[in-house]
């Protein structure tokens, strides 16, 4: 909105009520007696009397004005400064010629500012609250078979040689699921508090694709799932943490077989973007509703066809990979269609 300043306001003001004067002046004066306006004298006191009226009513207008609006907003502008300089440094309201606009400026700013930082604590408050939830859930399943299996030992268990090995075993196992949900929650809390120190160097992104697809190829040829990788013999230079990059193409890799239909296959395919390398994972599995491609990447979101198909996920792979490549201030993303397949990408600085 655009105001006037109270000098300008003041001003009209002042030249307003000095022409009504010297209208209800002359009017007077011809009721009264018309031939004064003739008079030298009478000229003279009316234009003297009009200019004092003037100043008076001017700066009478003004200080009142000033006055009024500077209590007015003195507080909400001392308020939003301290906020913004967070009490370090309260520089005091002056009033000059760009005060308003200055104030209108910097309310509308604060407004906005506080807005976005009123919507993004809901939005965090909301995901604290569904993370607390997600993470009691998915440490109570394995936490539970536990105590089941240790109860049914306890309960005579322990002396019937058919079950007793086997109830140890799968204790071990939730055990080791535990401690995979604990671990993969300690690596995202570290990359998300930024405190993860990462090893950059130059790496053939090619060979390490090759190192990960070796170590798939069992899991892959369980569901006959063939690993493809672009025909390619030069290496493909790029920076970044080797290690972690093997984990991301270990988690997209992982879920292109999990995700993935029997006798499907999975290709990695490398294209150089000027500065880039990106590399995308494309499987022909059973694909990602689009309204839930937006929610993969979230800590926990399970998509309910993959769970379907593989109940045992916990929903952290994505995360973490997203939060790596965060870290390398690069880029993530997915496309799908059900029943077609689905495509993860990503970049790297080629060097
Ligand atoms: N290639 C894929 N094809 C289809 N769905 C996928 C694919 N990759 C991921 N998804 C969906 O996204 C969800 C999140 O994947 P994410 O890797 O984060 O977790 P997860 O595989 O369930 O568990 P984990 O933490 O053990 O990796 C999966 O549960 C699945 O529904
Ligand atoms: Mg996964």
């Amino acid at each position: 909105m655009k105001y006037h300043e109270p000098r300008l306001i003041s001003l009209t003001n002042a030249i307003v009520v000095t022409v009504f004067y010297i209208i209800l002046f002359m009017v007077g004066a011809l009721i009264i007696s018309p031939g004064s306006l003739h008079h030298f004298y009478t000229i003279v006191f009316l234009l003297c009397s009009a200019v004092l009226l003037f100043v008076i009513s001017f700066f009478v207008f003004r200080y009142t004005l000033e006055k009024f609006i500077y209590s007015k907003i003195r507080l909400i502008y001392k308020t939003i400064h301290s906020i913004k300089t967070k009490k370090s440094e309260v520089r005091p309201p002056r009033i000059d010629t760009h005060f308003l606009d200055e104030v209108s400026h910097e309310v509308e700013e604060w407004q906005q500012e506080k807005s976005r930082e009123i919507e993004q604590l809901r939005q965090l408050e909301l995901y604290r609250r569904e993370f607390i939830g997600n993470v009691s859930h998915e440490l109570k399943t394995p936490l539970f078979n536990i105590q089941g299996y240790i109860l049914t030992l306890l309960d005579g268990g322990l002396d019937d040689a058919s079950i007793n090995k086997e109830y140890l075993k799968r204790s071990e196992k939730s055990i080791e699921r535990l401690i995979r949900i604990v671990e993969d929650l300690d690596e995202i809390s570290q990359l998300e508090s930024g405190q993860m120190k990462l090893n950059i160097t130059r790496f053939d992104i090619l060979a390490l694709t090759r190192e990960v697809m070796e170590l798939l190829e069992m899991k892959a040829q369980k569901k006959e799932i063939r690993l493809v990788c672009a025909q390619q013999e030069k290496p493909i230079f790029v920076e970044g943490d080797r290690e972690k990059i093997r984990q991301v193409l270990t988690n997209l890799l992982e879920n292109s077989i999990r995700y993935g239909n029997e006798k499907g296959r999975t290709k990695i395919s490398f294209f150089d973007m000027d500065e880039h390398i990106l590399t995308e994972i494309t499987d022909n599995g059973i694909g990602i509703e689009s309204d839930e491609l937006p929610r993969v990447f979230e800590r926990f979101y399970r998509a309910p066809r993959g769970r379907a198909i593989f109940a045992k996920g916990k929903g952290l792979g994505l995360a973490i990979v997203k939060h790596i490549l965060e870290a390398h201030h690069q880029t993530v993303n997915v496309r799908s269609s059900t029943g077609v397949g689905t495509t993860f990408g990503f970049t790297l600085k080629k060097v």
